[in-house]
């Protein structure tokens, strides 16, 4: 089938390159002109492995194609995907829906006359799909039967094409079964590999998308606050999630202690939940939701209170390495990321931070450029009075103690994720300790 993707950032160029790699045949529209630059060359304008070798392919064999005209897009296909963000809005906690607003309004009057489908995948505020389906058919031409579907799309950073080629479900919000049909046939590749596709209204489509990260977010907390009672009674949080975790009504993923979620999804999907909650009346039923948040952002200011501790009570003259910016491994991506939060805290605080990334050096350094940054885990330890783990990146687990003792001025090591073997630190005369461990 031919398609269109309509803003090609994280969530488009994934779905552009994974779908031309299901034998569609693909349209992206990208108004970013070195963005569209790049992709138009296959080259991935961010980290996330398996995506360059699929958008170059694809972009090689001539199934997948960028341009920046919504007219050439209207001509093109009659199944359009809207990929552009929802940020959370400057001035409140809601999301702004406004690049999707932008989308579906400039692609309207482009369609061709016939049946067309403008399927969101954009996170929003539940109600949007509603309001935007009425001016969908408002804007279109005469002789353009406009329909609009809601398919919220689940992938992982690190995973976006395994995530976007088998995924766990595919929820489609939609309003006539002719809708329904044309997603069934769109999406035949995936189902008929055993995937489910539940089809809903859009309310409970969008709101499948908010609850299932609100859920995640939630266990993520939930562990976390448990994490500091465990510390105040001696007891472990790696041990204590082993355990619950093994009731299969609980489940053990999501539930790693450390310093927290960050990234351009959880946190700001949480707060615009409560805030649309607020405006549908309903602020109660979600309040809970600014505690997940509340717990979160504590995990950050306790880190720089231990990692304080760990230095004799003062940041001063110190000198602290940190392993780790990205929001999550496998990521170039430091949106509101812990590990470059409690990086800035600590720096702000006094302390002379070194901060190394395999993959997110670069983006970290846009964002806080005055801190510093080493090529390599052993050049950021140089001179450390303590040791910060905070982005579980494999190669961290891989450093061998001996050769980072050689280096640093005081054998400390704080390990944000609890992954690091801490027995093994201590075997090398550090002191070594986690979040919520014994
Ligand atoms: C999330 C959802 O998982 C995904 O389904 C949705 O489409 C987008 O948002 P992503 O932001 O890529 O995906 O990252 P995820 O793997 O969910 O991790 C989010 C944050 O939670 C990271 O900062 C991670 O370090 C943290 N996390 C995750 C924990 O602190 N503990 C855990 O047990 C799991």
């Amino acid at each position: 089938m031919k398609i269109t993707v309509i803003g090609c950032g994280y969530l488009g160029a994934t779905h552009a390159a994974s779908m031309a790699e299901l034998g569609h045949e693909v349209l992206g529209v990208e108004i970013d002109a070195a963005k569209r630059a790049a992709l138009s060359e296959g080259r991935v304008p961010f980290f996330e492995p398996g995506l360059p070798e699929l958008l170059s392919k694809h972009v090689e064999s001539g199934r997948l194609r960028f341009t920046d005209s919504f007219e050439e897009a209207g001509a093109f296909a009659d199944l359009h995907f809207v990929c552009v963000g929802t940020p959370q809005q400057a001035e409140s906690m809601g999301a702004d829906v406004s690049y999707v607003d932008a989308a579906v309004r400039t692609l309207a009057p482009h369609l061709r006359p016939g049946t067309h489908h403008v399927v969101g995948k954009s996170t929003v505020p539940v109600g949007t799909a509603a309001r935007l389906a009425g001016e969908l058919r408002d804007l279109a031409p005469e002789g353009v039967d406009a329909e609009l579907v809601w398919n919220p799309e689940f992938l992982r950073e690190g995973f976006a094409v395994k995530d976007t080629l088998e995924p766990d479900r595919l929820v489609v919000g939609v309003t006539s079964e002719r809708a329904e049909q044309a997603l069934r046939d769109f999406y035949a590749p995936i189902t008929d590999a055993g995937c489910p596709l539940l089809v809903t209204d859009y309310a409970t489509a969008e709101l499948v998308k908010v609850s299932a990260n609100a859920f995640l977010a939630t266990k993520i907390s939930f562990i976390n606050a448990v994490g500091e009672v465990c510390e105040a009674a001696g007891g472990d949080i790696v041990d204590l999630a082993d355990a619950i975790g093994l009731d299969a009504r609980i489940g053990r993923k999501f539930l790693n202690a450390g310093i927290g979620f960050g990234g351009g999804c959880l946190p700001k999907d949480i707060r615009a939940f409560v805030h649309r909650a607020g405006e549908l009346g309903v602020e109660d039923a979600m309040s809970f939701l600014r505690q997940v948040d509340d717990i979160n952002q504590r995990q950050r200011v306790r880190v720089s209170k231990i990692a304080t501790g760990m230095l004799g009570g003062s940041l001063t003259k110190t000198n602290i390495a940190v392993w780790g910016a990205a929001f999550k491994p496998d990521s170039d991506d430091v949106r509101d990321s812990p590990a470059l939060s409690i990086a800035g805290k600590l720096h702000l605080r006094g302390a002379n931070v070194t901060v190394y990334d395999p993959e997110a050096t670069e983006t970290a350094r846009a964002v806080f450029p005055t801190l510093s940054y080493a090529g390599s885990a052993l050049e950021a330890a140089q001179d450390a009075d303590l040791v910060l783990h905070l982005t579980e990146w494999k190669e961290f687990r891989e450093v061998d103690p001996a050769a980072v003792t050689e280096v640093v001025r005081r054998k400390q090591i704080l390990d944000g994720r609890n992954l690091l073997d801490l027995d093994l630190w201590r075997s090398h005369g550090w002191t070594a300790r986690g979040l919520g461990r014994r």
